[in-house]
C-alpha cells in the first residue's frame, strides 16, 4: 500500500560494518556493529517506507560495508542519473553496482569529470515542487561538481558549504520539504550558506533544529509524500513538523549511526517532485566562477601555500592544484598552479584579492586589467583595487607595467594612455582618472617570508632575553654603519617616550654622527626635548634625579611658548635659546624633520603641521629613497608611516608593548624586525654599538646569513 507515488532504492545491510574511519561518527566503532540488529532496524525502516512508497532493492556486494547507504551512489531525476565520484576511496567500488542497476532500467547515465568529487544524493537535494537543487560541498563533494549538476539538470543549483565534519553530507543537516519549506541545522554551514538559506526560507517556512536533534540524525530524514521518517525527533520538533501537516515516524537506526548514517542515507530517491520535465527545461548558467592562478616562491617553508589554500576555503571557495613543482633544495623556489573556484563571481573576486596579497598571479588574466573613470574628484569607482605595500604589476596594452610610488591603501591610476601606473591616495584622485578595478591583470610580488623567525624570535617569547636583544641591536648597528658608509638614507620615527626614558641624548648623538637623514615625529618629542634642554625636565620630571619638580608640569608649555616667541625651532637655535638635544642636532646638521600634529597637542610648536593631509604628504616625501626606518615608541606616527612605506625598506620597530611591535613589524617579510624593550635602554645600547669601530667582516657574515634565496626549482 502506498500513499505517494514515491519510489526508493535501498540495499540490504548484508555486509554492513564499521571497518574504517571516514567520518567522525565511525571513530571508536570499528567492529562494533551487531549485524543482526542492523538488519532488524533496516527491515523495520523498509516496512514503514513500503507502506507509503515503492521500495526497490539493489543487491549488496561483499567487501563493501557501507553499500547499504544507497543515497550516496548518485543523483537521479527522471531518466537521468549522475553517479557519484567518491572522495573517499573505500566506497568507490559501490558506484558501478548501483550504476548498472540504474542503466538496466533504461536510464541515461552522465558522468561528472573525474577531477571533481560528488557524493550523490548525500550532497544534492531537490526542493520538492520547485525546480531547484541544494548542493553541499566542503567536506566530501567539491564545489566544481555543482557546475555540472547545473548543466545536467538544467536548474539553479544553490551551493551550501559544510563546515562541521560530523555533518559531512548535506542530507545530515538539511531537509527540503514541500511548500517551499526546510528543516535545517544551521551550525553545519558557513555564514554565507546560512545567510543564503535564511534569505530563501523566511522564518515561517524554516525550522532550525538544535544540537540535540541534529546529533540524533533528525535531519537525516527520508520523506515520502507527507511522511517524514527519521531515527529521532524530539517532541518539540515533532509538534512543529506536525503543524506543517507532516506525519512524523521515528524508528531506531542506532546501528547505522555507528557508521554516521540513518534513514535518509539508507535510501536513494528514484522519483523527485519536479515541476517542469527535464526535457522541457532551458539551459541554466552556473554562477560558480573559477580562475587559474600561479604562486611562486618559498611556498612550503614559508607556509605561503597553506595560507593561500586556507584563504580560498575560508572565503567559501575550493581549489584544485593542477601543477606543483617543489623546490627540492633550501635555495630553490617552488611553483604551484591551481584553479580556485567560488560559489559566485563576487566571492571569487574576494578570494583572488586575498590570494594576490599572498603573491598569486591570476594566470588566465593575461586579460587586460580593467579600468574605470573616477566619477568625481577624490572618489574612486566602486570596484577599485586597493593596493598593498608590495611591488605591483598591472597588465595593460599587452605588457606588465610596474606601479610607481608603491604604498598600501591607495588606488592604481593608469597614466598617459597606459604608459605608466601610479599608486594614488583617494583624496588626490581627479574626476576621469583611469582607476584599475577588479582583480584581473594585477600581479603582486610578495617577498619571501621564510626567515621572519629571526626577526620575531625574541618577541614571540613575550619577554626578550637580554642577550638576544643585545645581539639584534649589535647587528642593527652594523647595518646602520653600512648605510651611513654608502651614503644611504635612514629615517627615524620617534615619539616623546624617547625623551621621557632618557634616550634623547643617544638619539641626538646618532644625529650628530650622521646616522639619521630624517626625523618624523609629532609635537610632543620636540616639545619635551626642548623642555629638557631648557629646564632639565621632561614632562616635569627631573631627568637627572628621576623625580618630579614643583610646577614642572608647566615647563613644556613654557618651552613651547619660548619657541613660538622666537618664531621657529631653527630661530631659537640661532638665538641660543636651545643649546642641545635632538632638535638642536637636527637644525645644526641640516637633518630634515617633519612634525605632524594631533588632537592631543599643546601649542603647537611653529613647525608642527596641523594639516594632516599636508603632514602625510611631507612624511611620504621624507621616506622616499629610505634604506631603513627606525620606529621608536610612537604607535600613532609609526603606523601612519608604515602604511605609506613600500616593501623593500628595512623596518625596525621598538616598543615596550609586544602588540604594537607585532602590528608594526608584521609585514610578512625578512625586512622587518621587532624589538620589545624600553626605548631608552635600546638607544643606549645602540649608541654603544655605533661608537665601536666598524667591523665590516662581521657585517658581511651577518648579511650572507640573511641573503635572499631566489633560485627557482628546476623544470
Ligand atoms: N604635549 C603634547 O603636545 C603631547 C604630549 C603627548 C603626546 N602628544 C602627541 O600625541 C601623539 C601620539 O603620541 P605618542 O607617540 O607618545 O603616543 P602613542 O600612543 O602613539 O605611542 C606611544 C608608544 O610608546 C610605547 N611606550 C611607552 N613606554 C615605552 C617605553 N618605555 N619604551 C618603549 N616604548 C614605550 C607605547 O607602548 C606606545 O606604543 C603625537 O602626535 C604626539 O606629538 C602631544
Amino acid at each position: 500500500m502506498t500513499n505517494s507515488n514515491a519510489s526508493l532504492l535501498m540495499c540490504p545491510p548484508a555486509y554492513f560494518d564499521v571497518q574504517y574511519v571516514i567520518n567522525p561518527w565511525m571513530e571508536g566503532n570499528i567492529g562494533k556493529v551487531v549485524r543482526s540488529r542492523a538488519r532488524k532496524q533496516w527491515d523495520a525502516l523498509v516496512r514503514i517506507l513500503s507502506d507509503r512508497s515503492e521500495v526497490r532493492i539493489v543487491d549488496p556486494i561483499a567487501g563493501q560495508p557501507d553499500m547499504c547507504f544507497a543515497a550516496n551512489a548518485g543523483l537521479k531525476l527522471e531518466n537521468l542519473f549522475v553517479p557519484s565520484l567518491f572522495r573517499v576511496p573505500q566506497r568507490v567500488p559501490e558506484v558501478p553496482v548501483y550504476t548498472e542497476w540504474i542503466r538496466a532500467q533504461g536510464i541515461e547515465v552522465r558522468d561528472i569529470p573525474d577531477d571533481c568529487t560528488f557524493e550523490g544524493e548525500g550532497d544534492a537535494l531537490f526542493q520538492p515542487g520547485r525546480d531547484i537543487l541544494w548542493a553541499g560541498y566542503g567536506v566530501r563533494s567539491s564545489l566544481a561538481s555543482h557546475k555540472f549538476l547545473t548543466e545536467f539538470f538544467r536548474c539553479p543549483v544553490y551551493s551550501l558549504r559544510l563546515v562541521d565534519e560530523r555533518f559531512y553530507h548535506l542530507d545530515t543537516c538539511f531537509v527540503p520539504l514541500p511548500q517551499d519549506r526546510v528543516m535545517v541545522y544551521p551550525a553545519a554551514f558557513d555564514r554565507r550558506s546560512r545567510d543564503l538559506i535564511r534569505e530563501h526560507f523566511e522564518p515561517s517556512r524554516r525550522i532550525e533544529v538544535g544540537d540535540g536533534d541534529a546529533q540524533r540524525f533528525c535531519c537525516n530524514a527520508v520523506r515520502v509524500g507527507n511522511t517524514l521518517v527519521a531515527n529521532h525527533v524530539s517532541d518539540a520538533l515533532r509538534r512543529k513538523l506536525e503543524d506543517w501537516d507532516l506525519e512524523v515516524v521515528t524508528t531506531d537506526l542506532s546501528e547505522f549511526i555507528l557508521a554516521g548514517g540513518a534513514a535518509k542515507c539508507l535510501c536513494m530517491l528514484l522519483d523527485q517532485d519536479a515541476v517542469v520535465p527535464l526535457s522541457e527545461r532551458k539551459a541554466v548558467e552556473s554562477p560558480i566562477s573559477s580562475e587559474r592562478l600561479e604562486l611562486t616562491g618559498h611556498l612550503l617553508d614559508s607556509g605561503l601555500l597553506n595560507r593561500a589554500m586556507d584563504a580560498v576555503t575560508a572565503a567559501g571557495g575550493s581549489f584544485r592544484v593542477e601543477q606543483f613543482r617543489a623546490g627540492l633544495r633550501h635555495d630553490q623556489t617552488s611553483l604551484c598552479r591551481l584553479r580556485a573556484s567560488a560559489p559566485d563571481r563576487g566571492a571569487l573576486n574576494r578570494v583572488l584579492k586575498e590570494l594576490q596579497g599572498h603573491g598569486a598571479v591570476v594566470v588566465a588574466s593575461t586579460k587586460e586589467a580593467s579600468r574605470q573613470a573616477a566619477p568625481a574628484d577624490g572618489v574612486a569607482p566602486e570596484g577599485f583595487y586597493s593596493t598593498t605595500i608590495y611591488p605591483t604589476d598591472v597588465y595593460i596594452g599587452g605588457r606588465w607595467i610596474r606601479a610607481e610610488k608603491q604604498r598600501m591603501d591607495a588606488v592604481l591610476v593608469i597614466d598617459g594612455g597606459a604608459g605608466s601606473v601610479r599608486c594614488e591616495l583617494l583624496r588626490n584622485l581627479r574626476a576621469g582618472d583611469a582607476v584599475v578595478c577588479g582583480v584581473e591583470g594585477i600581479a603582486v610580488h610578495t617577498p619571501e617570508t621564510a626567515r621572519t623567525e629571526e626577526a620575531f624570535a625574541f618577541m614571540s617569547a613575550g619577554v626578550s632575553s637580554e642577550r638576544r636583544v643585545e645581539r639584534v641591536v649589535e647587528e642593527l648597528a652594523l647595518e646602520m654603519k653600512r648605510i651611513r658608509s654608502r651614503g644611504g638614507r635612514l629615517v627615524v620615527v620617534a615619539g616623546p617616550v624617547v625623551i621621557h626614558t632618557g634616550g634623547g641624548q643617544y638619539l641626538a648623538e646618532m644625529i650628530r654622527n650622521g646616522y639619521v637623514q630624517a626625523l618624523l615625529t609629532g609635537n610632543a618629542l620636540p616639545t619635551h626635548d626642548i623642555e629638557l634642554n631648557m629646564f632639565g625636565t621632561s614632562l616635569g620630571v627631573d631627568m637627572k634625579r628621576g623625580t618630579g619638580v614643583p610646577l614642572g608640569h608647566q615647563y613644556h608649555l613654557r618651552a613651547i611658548n619660548r619657541i613660538r616667541a622666537a618664531g621657529s625651532i631653527a630661530a631659537a637655535v640661532e638665538q641660543g635659546l636651545v643649546t642641545g638635544g635632538v632638535m638642536y642636532e637636527c637644525i645644526r646638521r641640516g637633518v630634515e624633520f617633519v612634525a605632524v600634529g594631533s588632537i592631543r597637542d599643546d601649542g603647537p610648536l611653529p613647525e608642527t603641521m596641523m594639516d594632516l593631509c599636508r603632514g602625510q604628504a611631507a612624511c611620504a616625501g621624507a621616506i622616499e629613497g629610505a634604506d631603513m626606518i627606525l620606529m621608536l615608541s610612537s604607535m600613532l606616527h609609526s603606523i601612519g608611516v608604515g602604511n605609506m612605506t613600500p616593501s623593500g625598506v628595512r623596518l625596525i620597530c621598538v616598543d615596550i608593548n609586544p602588540a604594537v611591535v607585532t602590528k608594526l613589524a608584521d609585514r610578512g617579510s625578512v625586512e622587518s624586525t621587532g624589538i620589545v624593550t624600553d626605548v631608552g635602554l635600546f638607544l643606549n645600547l645602540l649608541a654603544h654599538y655605533l661608537s665601536e669601530d666598524a667591523d665590516d667582516e662581521k657585517y658581511e657574515a651577518a648579511v650572507a646569513a640573511k641573503r635572499l634565496r631566489t633560485q627557482p626549482a628546476p623544470e
